[in-house]
């Protein structure tokens, strides 16, 4: 079993054509987290800079950088930006400052656990160092952020090392939400499954569910798998049974956002009905996340928090109202999926299969 930070990438680099999701740029002390801002994708590759708490928990809110580990690095750097203003300050204050900006990003989404488990790395060790001299305190809450973005572009490549043999050597793969680059700090989760895959010489066609209401099939994963040059169709997501009963989906590959201590696994909304739909036509369904998307003090799915969103993502997505005005609406942004109905979860340390509580204790037990 491999320790996340020990694990070394060896999957190709992410191609030259897909900028980087997040980055860091400059020092500690005065530097910023530029973002892609996926809201303006498929149409424009446009950056955000984010120098301030509020400007990281207004991105992860609206989705600027979404997809569970990019929202947790993004919040690690997020509690940089906190402390770089109380720099100088008492201990206590400095202290107070790392709480207030980890309690800001917690507030923003509740679902993705990699949000929580990342901002309490940097305020815990924000705390640790709260007596040392400003400027090494400051570069220690910093090097856990980046520590933070750098395993978690190791367990990218991970995943995929451990996924690639599941996929078929030729034939159709199905995915759902965006669990790529664009959610990561590396090369994504399930589409780094199939990145390995294709770079191991197999045959792969991506079905890719349009994932309404916001699209991140349709926005996010179609663009990433163009500029990635994997064959891939894009189906609204009523279709996706139908093209299981055609035969063209061989597996079906999802990310997941928490993961609780029996296997039940949150993710994108309509994912349960994949994974229903994967059960009744003998496909096997398989979920990919790394260790920090696992929370092991919520026994099952129930006790999984499910954001919801606001009805006008459902009724004017996008600027063009498609409801009419008064009509009730149930935005729920995850469902679960039931531990029974999932293969495999492919983790940095290997995949979990049969999906059951004491295998997954025994591969993600130490770290929770
Ligand atoms: O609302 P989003 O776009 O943040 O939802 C993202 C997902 O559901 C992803 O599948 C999940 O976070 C895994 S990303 C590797």
């Amino acid at each position: 079993m491999n320790d996340a930070s020990r694990t070394s990438p060896d999957s190709p680099p992410l191609s030259p054509s897909v900028p980087p999701t997040l980055q860091w740029l400059g020092t500690p002390h005065t530097g910023y987290l530029r973002l892609l801002d996926q809201t303006q994708l498929p149409l424009q590759c446009r950056f955000r800079d984010c120098r301030r708490v509020e400007d990281v928990a207004e991105a992860i809110r609206s989705l600027r950088v979404r997809g569970a580990p990019a929202i947790g690095v993004a919040a690690a750097y997020g509690v940089v930006l906190g402390l770089q203003a109380v720099r100088k300050a008492h201990a206590d204050a400095w202290r107070s400052a790392a709480d207030a900006a980890a309690e800001r990003l917690a507030a923003t989404r509740p679902t993705a656990v990699n949000l929580f488990w990342a901002v309490d790395r940097v305020r815990k060790v924000a705390h640790d160092a709260a007596a040392s001299p400003p400027d090494e305190r400051l570069q220690r809450a910093w090097h856990e952020a980046k520590t933070i973005e750098e395993e978690d572009r190791a367990m990218c490549a991970a995943i995929g090392r451990h996924g690639r043999d599941l996929m078929p050597d030729r034939g159709g793969v199905l995915t759902h939400c965006n669990a790529g680059s664009l959610a990561t700090a590396g090369d994504g989760t399930a589409l780094a499954v199939i990145y390995a895959a294709v770079a191991a010489g197999k045959q792969l066609h991506v079905y890719v569910d349009e994932t309404r209401p916001l699209l991140q099939g349709a926005r996010l994963t179609a663009w990433e798998l163009l500029q990635r040059e994997i064959p891939a169709t894009l189906i609204v997501d009523s279709a996706a049974a139908w093209v299981m009963q055609e035969g063209r989906v061989q597996v079906i590959i999802t990310g997941a956002d928490r993961i609780a201590a029996n296997g039940d696994t949150a993710n994108k909304i309509g994912t349960y009905m994949l994974a229903q739909l994967a059960h009744t036509h003998a496909i096997p369904f398989y979920v990919a996340a790394p260790s920090s998307t696992f929370d092991l003090t919520r026994n099952d799915g129930r006790d999984i928090p499910i954001e919801r969103r606001a009805a006008e993502e459902v009724t004017e997505g996008f600027g063009r109202r498609t409801a009419p005005r008064d009509i009730d609406v149930y935005n729920p942004a995850f469902d679960v999926t039931p531990a029974e109905l999932i293969r495999g979860i492919i983790t940095e340390r290997g995949v979990i299969s049969p999906v059951e509580p004491e295998n997954i204790r025994q591969v993600i037990g130490q770290s929770s």
